[in-house]
């Protein structure tokens, strides 16, 4: 008998733990305090996208994504830094989720499959298909028969599944080896509108006219950081007020 009590005892003390364990968002009465660091903001994020989020041949992070962040915190009422955490794209939402970041910033479109929470839109964004120039693709309607890619997880992928006809939608875990496979092992890619322009205007490729869907980017929050959310969210309504933004947007072509 007393073992068993032992035993209650201790699975009680174990669960305790657990939940203090957790990052405890619904205590917090501060924004600083749903990070998982006070002063540091981890945000994960997937550099094979540009102009958004891409490296630099020494390897550090750069983009519109990473200098709106930046930009971001010089609003807030406490200093912090950033801190990057390289993640492939599919999986940051669970990144996030778990509190492995603070936040996502990886061109983020609102969907309502992923259980997280969406900051304020920061810029319009929308889907766009790649081709090689001679590919005899001129419109959408052509795509009939063709195969399909898109990066792992992303709207691209579901939008290019979505395309009439078809033959097959293929995923790539990385945006960059997709628009390689572009005239190879593809005949099109699927992704947001600024990141196939700029690679089919460096690599000699054509843009489809058109949007597959359209669509806006956020920053993503884990459910429960409402306090850590609004505050970003008021960061992002003085930034898109400040000249600021329009300087970035033209700085990244976005
Ligand atoms: N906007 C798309 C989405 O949310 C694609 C984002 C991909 N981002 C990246 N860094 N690879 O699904």
């Amino acid at each position: 008998m007393k073992k068993i009590i032992c035993l209650f005892v201790t699975m009680l003390m174990c669960l305790c733990l657990v939940g203090c364990g957790n990052n405890s968002t619904s205590e917090a009465t501060t924004w600083s305090e749903q990070l998982k660091t006070k002063g540091k903001i981890v945000v994960g994020i997937s550099p094979d996208f540009p102009p958004f989020e891409s490296l630099t041949t020494d390897g550090t992070i750069e983009g519109f994504d990473v200098d709106v962040i930046n930009e971001l915190i010089t609003y807030l009422d406490e200093e912090v830094v950033i801190e990057f955490a390289q993640i492939e794209f599919d999986n940051i939402v669970t990144a996030v989720q778990t509190g492995q970041v603070d936040i996502g910033l990886s061109g983020f479109t609102y969907d309502p499959n992923r259980d997280v929470i969406f900051s304020t839109p920061y810029v319009e964004s929308g889907q766009a298909v790649m081709v090689t120039k001679n590919s005899g693709v001129t419109s959408i309607e052509d795509l009939k028969g063709k195969t399909v890619g898109g990066q792992t997880g992303t709207t691209g992928y579901e939008a290019a599944e979505a395309i009439e006809g078809i033959k097959e939608a293929v995923s790539f875990t990385d945006c960059m080896v997709g628009f390689a496979s572009v005239g190879s092992t593809i005949d099109a890619f699927v992704t947001d509108y600024g990141v196939v322009k700029k690679y089919a205007d460096a690599n000699d490729m054509t843009v489809l006219d058109g949007l597959l869907v359209s669509e806006e980017m956020s920053i993503i929050v884990k459910n429960g950081n409402n306090l850590l959310a609004d505050k970003l969210n008021e960061c992002i309504d003085q930034f898109l007020k400040s000249d600021k933004y329009e300087e970035l947007r033209i700085k990244w072509g976005v």
